[in-house]
């Protein structure tokens, strides 16, 4: 199992970037669609399902890494202690709950999309809540750059 780690921990780290193109580029074409007053075409259902079903796969990923991880093991073993080093209670506690709270604001916008009586609805529900969750995502990747919880941007498998 623990061979499994660093594998897991790669793939989290590649997939991050795929899900954030998707997203990004998805939201986009929300945005144009819903300027133009477009139709919400098979294309624009396709780009939904996938940013959730990419976004839905990372998350898998990050709950074997919090199962296989030492950082989140030892912060579970630690708790009273650890809870207060920032760089451990990022993993064991704000990250995995706010990439769990984008994935609500995901599933919520798409089931709220599917109810819209207007084309023009269905792309206002889905850029607020989508935007939302991408919004909580960007802020909650340990970045390169972030002086607190700073990871590497690439890590090779
Ligand atoms: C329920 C959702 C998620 C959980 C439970 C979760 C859990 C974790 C855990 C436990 C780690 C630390 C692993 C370690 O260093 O030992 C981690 C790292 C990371 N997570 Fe997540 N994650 C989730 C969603 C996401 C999402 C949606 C993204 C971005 C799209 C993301 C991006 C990252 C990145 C970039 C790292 C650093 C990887 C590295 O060190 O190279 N995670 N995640």
């Amino acid at each position: 199992m623990t061979s499994m780690y660093p594998f897991i921990l790669a793939l989290h780290s590649t997939w991050r970037w795929i899900v954030l193109i998707i997203f990004i580029g998805g939201l986009l074409r929300f945005a144009y669609q819903k300027k133009k007053h477009g139709a919400f075409t098979p294309i624009d259902n396709f780009l939904k399902n996938t940013i959730v079903i990419t976004f839905y796969t990372q998350a898998l990923l990050g709950i074997m890494l919090y199962i296989l991880s030492p950082i989140t093991q030892y912060f579970l073993a630690h708790f009273n202690t650890v809870v207060h080093l920032r760089q451990i209670r990022f993993f064991g506690m704000e990250h995995s709950s706010m990439m769990i709270l984008a994935a609500v604001f995901l599933l919520t916008g798409s089931l709220k999309s599917k109810n819209a009586d207007t084309d023009d609805r269905r792309f206002n529900i889905l850029l607020i809540w989508f935007g939302l969750a991408l919004l909580i995502m960007l802020s909650s990747i340990p970045w390169e750059f972030s002086p607190l919880t700073s990871r590497p941007s690439f890590r090779s498998f």
